[in-house]
């Protein structure tokens, strides 16, 4: 016996992430429905060796389904999740709708899988940002041994964290660079993006930071540890796939660097490549449709008391959002509702 799996938001480039890593590490589907916007109704996606017909998420009863994972975007998710969740669905939501609720638990599950069980209040469960969930992965088991202070961390964001249409707009503006009438205006992104690197992802705060930066600090508090300091700085790049992130880690205890670099060898989802040779580091190409977290460049910080700089690499789309989305699923299956091994 095994699960009732619904995948909203099966036609963009989270949800179709979430169908391929199902269907990868063998999640126990009994039934599986792919749901979309009414406009998508019945366009076909896979599932493994299977195709799947999208239908209306509007029209969509959840009774009877037991898990729902979400990847529609903050309004759909407001209209929707709390449907399917009256319907006795858990959600598993990937936009920011929910994440900083006290009542739903924001869970990577190699950093707080224990805290599955406050799902309960509201039957929802939130996936973090994209580059909160790749960093935390790396700094907990780092905040275990040397207790974090504060961190320091500027991002290189791909054009698919911000859905499909920015993969269309990087590569039909790129295209249009070179093909004369063919020049495409910057329209999901503030400016050109083509050849260029835009400092402004999500709204501005009122202290001049942005949302995607405020996200970062956040939820990294609320998943590792509410005392740890966090300042980011969120840049989008004209890479399609993968984030990088170059983090500087202050801890209030001494940590040499083959010390972090032993434990992040075996920490869970970490996968250290770091050679001082050329290419002995990896790159976001590298990582596409790769579960783990890669870090390289890991290095002493010699201008503060204990401090450590390292590389963070992973594919957004699943470490930042699908496959964290599916090993949530995981948690919830064998702690929790414990139908079949997940
Ligand atoms: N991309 C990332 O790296 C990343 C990381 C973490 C979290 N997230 C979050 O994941 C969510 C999805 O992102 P994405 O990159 O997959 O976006 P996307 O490629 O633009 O896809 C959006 C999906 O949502 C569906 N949808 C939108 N509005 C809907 C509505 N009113 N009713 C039913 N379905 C609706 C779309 O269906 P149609 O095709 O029918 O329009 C499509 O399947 C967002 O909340 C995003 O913030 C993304």
């Amino acid at each position: 016996m095994g699960y009732k799996v619904v995948v909203a938001g099966a036609t963009g480039n989270v949800g179709r992430e979430m169908l391929n890593i199902l269907a990868e590490r063998q999640f126990p589907v009994d039934e599986i429905a792919a749901l979309a916007s009414r406009k998508s109704l019945g366009t076909e996606v896979s599932f493994g060796d299977k195709t799947l017909t999208t239908k209306d998420l509007d029209t969509f009863d959840f009774t009877g389904w037991d898990i729902a994972l979400f990847a529609v975007g903050s309004e759909a998710t407001k209209k929707y999740a709390p449907v399917a969740a009256k319907a006795g669905c858990v959600v598993i939501d990937n936009s920011s709708l929910y994440r900083y609720d006290p009542d739903v638990p924001l869970i990577v599950p190699e950093c707080n899988a224990d805290a599955i069980h406050g799902y309960k209040k509201k039957n929802i469960i939130a996936n973090p940002n994209c580059s909160t969930a790749q960093m935390v992965v790396a700094l907990k088991p780092l905040h275990d041994r040397a207790k974090i202070k504060r961190v320091v961390v500027s991002t290189y964001q791909s054009v698919s964290g911000s859905g499909k249409e920015g993969i269309d707009e990087l590569w039909d503006q790129t295209k249009g660079m070179y093909v004369p009438g063919q020049e495409v205006a910057p329209n999901k992104f503030q400016k050109q993006i083509a050849f260029n690197v835009i400092p402004h992802i999500d709204v501005f705060m009122e202290d001049g930071s942005t949302k995607e930066e405020w996200k970062m600090v956040a939820e990294t508090k609320k998943i590792i540890d509410p005392s740890i300091k966090v300042t980011a700085t969120c840049v989008r790049v004209p890479v399609f796939v993968g984030h990088s992130e170059a983090v500087n880690i202050e801890f209030e205890e001494p940590l040499d660097e083959d010390e972090a670099r032993e434990i992040l060898r075996t920490a869970p989802g970490c996968l250290v490549v770091d050679k001082r040779e050329d290419g002995g580091y990896v790159t976001p190409i590298e990582c596409v449709g790769d579960f783990a977290t890669f870090i390289s460049r890991i290095r002493t910080d010699s201008t503060i008391e204990n401090g450590l700089n390292i590389w963070v690499v992973s594919d957004n789309l699943r470490k930042g959002a699908a496959l964290n989305a599916v090993q949530i699923a995981e948690v919830l299956g064998n702690k929790v509702l414990q139908k079949a091994d997940a």
